[in-house]
């Protein structure tokens, strides 16, 4: 499959094809563009602008589908696991569609509704569901933006699965940390099911306003500040990361939020490593940053670790990993 993700300055797509149990890769690209996100375009012109960027990209790239799963912001879905009596699929479905309203803060008839049981528990007499619901008129957007540059889009899905579904092994609890340009997502993934999900609005944009407010500097040159010395406490006295530590604080207070919560409302356990990935988690030092201030191993999710890559891809795609979890994890989506 084809997987598209459109961020809030890049577009990602990577192509997929499976070859017994593992995936090979047939295509990838990313490009960056300047304007506005689907989601928040007002017009058609805005649209096509995307449109025409990611049209584009994939006839350089030569993909061999013009079928396409593509990622919805995190931030414009809302997601939350819901609680049912032990119920059968069927009873299960029923009650989603008549509980979801008093869950979903958008009316009902805006929005498009998904669920997926998370786990049937006999001792607990629990059924647990992953509810997501986005904005239809939103949705709409990105099948537009796909539309015109010629492309059929098959599936949509929230970002953060798609990206729990390239990083997560099928075993174990794992704290996802996307950092984006406008958005950090989060999700703590449990056997490789989504258990817990959140968005803030603080990312990479953030740092760079952060590292020109600081040191008094434009934000062209905030930008390659934070890229070279980023969290480096001993890099030019420390000064940029004593811009950033307040914002990057924010994002660390949320995810200690996200495991407090997980661990006391859902009786869960801590999760054994954080896995980053987004444009901004390739910033320097960032890993023994989080590693002390969470006290959780961090690494690197590698968006690839499923897929076999021959060497010399390994090595071209070595630098970019961080920016194509989400679309990777689209292009392994099978219906
Ligand atoms: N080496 C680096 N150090 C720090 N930040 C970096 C580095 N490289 C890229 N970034 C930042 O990564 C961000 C872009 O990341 P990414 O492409 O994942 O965002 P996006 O998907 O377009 O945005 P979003 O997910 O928020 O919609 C920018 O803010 C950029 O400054
Ligand atoms: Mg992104």
């Amino acid at each position: 499959m084809v997987g598209i993700d459109i961020g809030t300055k890049s577009i990602k797509v990577i192509e997929l094809a499976r070859s017994g149990e593992a995936w090979v890769l047939k295509a990838s690209g990313a490009v960056g563009f300047v304007g506005i996100s689907p989601d928040k375009a007002t017009d058609e012109k805005e649209l096509q602008a995307i449109s025409d960027v990611l049209a584009k990209m994939v006839k350089q790239i030569g993909i061999s589908s013009k079928e396409v799963n593509l990622s919805l912001p995190e931030s414009s879905v809302f997601t939350r696991v819901i609680k049912f009596p032990l119920l059968s699929d069927e009873e299960v479905s029923a009650a989603v569609k008549w509980e979801a309203e008093q869950y979903v803060p958008i009316p009902i008839n805006e929005a498009v509704v998904e669920y997926m049981i998370l786990e049937k528990n006999d001792k607990t007499n629990s059924t647990s569901v992953l509810l997501m619901a986005a904005p239809k008129a939103v949705v709409e957007k990105y099948v537009k933006v796909m539309r015109l540059a010629d492309l059929t889009p098959v599936f949509a899905e929230t970002e953060l699965t798609a990206t729990a579904r390239a990083l997560a092994s099928n075993d174990g609890i794992f704290l996802i940390l996307d950092l984006g340009s406008s958005a950090t997502d989060m999700s703590i993934v449990k056997n490789g099911m989504l258990v817990f999900t959140r968005s803030i609005p603080v990312a990479g944009d953030a740092f760079t306003r952060a590292v020109a407010q600081g040191l008094n500097i434009n934000l062209g040159q905030a930008e390659g500040y934070k890229k070279t010395y980023g969290l480096s406490s001993t890099q030019l006295e420390g000064k940029v990361k004593a811009a950033l530590d307040p914002v990057f604080s924010l994002v660390v207070d949320e995810v200690k939020k996200a495991i407090h919560f997980y661990q006391t409302e859902e009786k869960g356990e801590l999760p054994s490593s954080i896995l980053i990935t987004g444009g901004a988690s390739t910033m320097p030092d960032i890993v023994p940053y989080l590693t002390e201030k969470l006290g959780i191993e961090t690494i690197f999710g590698n968006p690839f670790a499923k897929v076999s890559l021959d060497p010399e891809t390994v090595k071209a795609m070595a630098p970019y990993l961080s920016l194509y979890s989400t679309a990777v994890g689209l292009a392994m989506r099978e219906e």
